[in-house]
């Protein structure tokens, strides 16, 4: 179950009650996950939150906090027990997550300063102070003389003591406010943004000050140049902390909190609304009479604590009058729920409480595409075969017309496998491409066609980036038979098209070289953003600029042609009777390219990350 995220909503909010969902053991450290919580798990280059989870048998001393597959770990040192179904209280270290919400919005303003300055300019990464780095990162050069004007854009934006605000919105919001992401959303998923004053929203999952004006000054110290992206880095003014929540016997006692001879801090209020809650937790325990005037009544223990707020300077009344408010909820809550005459534990079970759904996965993105591919070939008598992913030699490249040591060999980028090699066949090879899969269908059918044949698999290379993997995956398709003709083959792509893209997308076939073709092409599939024109038009001002997502009309996605006549005969069939056509593209890149995906990285349907996965 995903655990909530109050700090998305309240940045400012300190203190929670919530119930544990799961407690590991992680080699003498302990983590606790929770149904929601106030600590902010590291990410987004701030650092995670430190604090304290208390229940009544024990308590974690947060020392780190990290989000996995939308659980929060709390990790730290556990004094007591703490278990599954325990109610329990949180309390951030509030000058830490200060400090670091500091740093964190501070990044945001000098992301916004750069922009006032340099227009054009793009922030790719940032760093709000884990690992104690301060910096953000844009892809264009920033010199270090532009520093000056950044400052200075940098101060105005303190001095004019902005809102910072946040909102939670979906795609078809965007598309209606004509916000513009730096990515695209898929389905109508919410997401949270963030925006300082007037200035166009970012995406943001972090905490932030309420304005600009909060955050101490900020110092733009220098720029450097890595791998030619550009880090302006800045420093936050330092404040000597507040004393911090360290453990239970450190708490003040609830009685002294009634001082009123000394001033006060918000962190002091926090600290004693902690202890208060302890004392609760106590005395609901030992079953002490008259809880609710003792804590609830004219002169209880809440009075006494709002009492504070007099103490509080202006600017932290309006932060702990929302810890008192959640406060006196959680006061109330606990006491009116609780039963304290009652004596022990209620004996009866409620059958009608709704059990606990188990998550339930999907298929990933790729087999989904997988299946929708065999689909849209088996209704147009194609039938789905599998060939191994380690071949021999002889089927990925001496079959398909590349003898040993043939220089075409040298495009397949290939994995050689450290094992005995065939006599006949050669030396064992991660298969490059599913055209291995050609001579092996002919011989599956004795060299009789016809053949039509859709192999679907696995692939290897020895590449790596935004749209290469080293395991990907292709589709073969391969059609033998009497008189088959290059329209065939135009025809086969034509209704591809339209069936996996939609109506009205088309193909276009372009000369190429395959040496198990002859002719060959590189297949590309039209735009559907820019409907293979290459330009799209403003709605507003009817300009034509050039499509961003394909810039030329097209796609391509892989290569197709006719079988080349020594590949028939190495496949036992007779290429003076029966010529073919064959194709192979790779799936990520053809799925990618489906409406309404603009999937940029496709290393990202390997990375194991659910949060993105979850989207398909
Ligand atoms: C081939 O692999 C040929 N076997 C295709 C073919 C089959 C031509 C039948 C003629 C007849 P190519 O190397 O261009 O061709 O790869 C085809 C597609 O596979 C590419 O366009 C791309 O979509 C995908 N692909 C190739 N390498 C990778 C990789 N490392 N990661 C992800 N996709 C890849």
């Amino acid at each position: 179950m995903p655990t909530e995220l109050l700090y998305l909503t309240d940045s400012y909010l300190q203190t929670a009650s919530a119930k544990i969902l799961d407690v590991q053991d992680l080699n003498g450290q302990t983590a606790v996950i929770l149904d929601r919580t106030v600590f902010y798990p590291q990410g987004g280059g701030q650092p995670a939150d430190q604090g304290r989870i208390m229940g009544e048998l024990g308590s974690l001393q947060v020392s780190h906090v990290s989000y996995n597959s939308g659980e929060v770990l709390h990790n730290g040192q556990l004094e007591g027990q703490l278990s599954v179904g325990d109610e329990v209280q949180l309390v951030i270290e509030w000058p830490v997550r200060l400090r670091q919400m500091q740093w964190h919005t501070a990044g945001h303003i000098l992301d916004q300063a750069v922009k006032n300055t340099l227009p054009e300019s793009k922030s790719v990464d940032g760093n709000h102070g884990i690992g104690k780095k301060l910096y953000v990162e844009f892809s264009a050069p920033i010199h270090a003389a532009e520093l000056a004007a950044i400052q200075d854009q940098l101060n105005s934006i303190i001095e004019a003591n902005l809102p910072i605000t946040f909102e939670m919105v979906t795609k078809d919001q965007l598309v209606e406010r004509h916000i513009h992401l730096p990515f695209d959303l898929p389905g109508n998923k919410s997401l949270r943004i963030v925006q300082i004053g007037e200035y166009p929203p970012m995406p943001d999952g972090g905490t932030q000050l309420h304005t600009t004006g909060d955050t101490l000054p900020v110092l733009v110290t220098g720029v450097q140049e890595k791998e030619g992206k550009y880090r302006v880095v800045y420093e936050v003014e330092t404040v000597v902390p507040a004393p911090s929540v360290t453990s239970q016997e450190e708490l003040p006692p609830v009685q002294n909190v009634t001082t009123t001879s000394q001033t006060q801090s918000l962190e002091t209020l926090v600290t004693s609304i902690a202890a208060l809650k302890q004392k609760l937790e106590s005395d609901l325990s030992h079953q002490e009479p008259d809880l609710i005037t003792k804590y609830l009544g004219k002169k209880g223990h809440f009075n006494e604590l709002a009492k504070l707020l007099r103490e509080l300077s202006t600017s932290d009344r309006r932060q702990a009058g929302q810890v008192l408010n959640e406060l006196k909820l959680n006061l109330e809550t606990k006491l009116h729920d609780s039963n304290p005459t009652a004596g022990s534990e209620p004996s009866w079970v409620d059958l009608t409480v709704p059990g606990i759904t188990p998550p339930v996965g999907h298929m990933h993105p790729i087999s989904q595409a997988m299946e929708e591919i065999t689909g849209i070939f088996e209704r147009v008598g194609f039938t789905r075969v599998r060939y191994p992913e380690v071949d021999w030699d002889w089927y990925v490249f001496t079959a398909l017309n590349m003898p040993p040591n043939h220089p075409a060999r040298d495009e397949w980028e290939t994995f050689f496998v450290a094992a005995a090699a065939s006599p006949d066949k050669g030396q064992m090879v991660l298969t490059t491409h599913t055209s291995n899969g050609q001579v092996r269908e002919m011989e599956r059918l004795h060299s009789q066609p016809p053949i039509r044949m859709i192999n679907i698999a696995r692939c290897y290379r020895r590449q790596q980036d935004a749209t290469h993997t080293q395991m990907f995956h292709q589709f073969e398709g391969l059609v033998v038979d009497k008189g088959i003709n290059i329209q065939n083959l135009k025809g086969t792509l034509d209704y591809f098209a339209e069936a996996f893209y939609g109506p009205g997308t088309k193909s276009r076939i372009r000369p190429f070289h395959f040496q198990f073709t002859e002719p060959s092409f590189e297949v590309d599939f039209s735009c559907h953003i820019c409907n293979g024109t290459g330009l799209v038009t403003d709605p507003d001002t009817g300009e034509n600029t050039k499509c961003k997502f394909c810039k030329s009309g097209w796609h391509e996605v892989g290569g197709a042609g006719m079988v080349h006549p020594n590949v028939l005969k190495a496949g036992g069939i007779n290429p003076d009777e029966y010529t073919g056509f064959a194709f192979g593209w790779g799936i990520e890149r053809t799925y990618t390219l489906k409406q309404g995906l603009n999937i940029d990285d496709i290393r990202l349907f390997y990375s194991g990350d659910l949060r993105f996965l979850e989207q398909f």
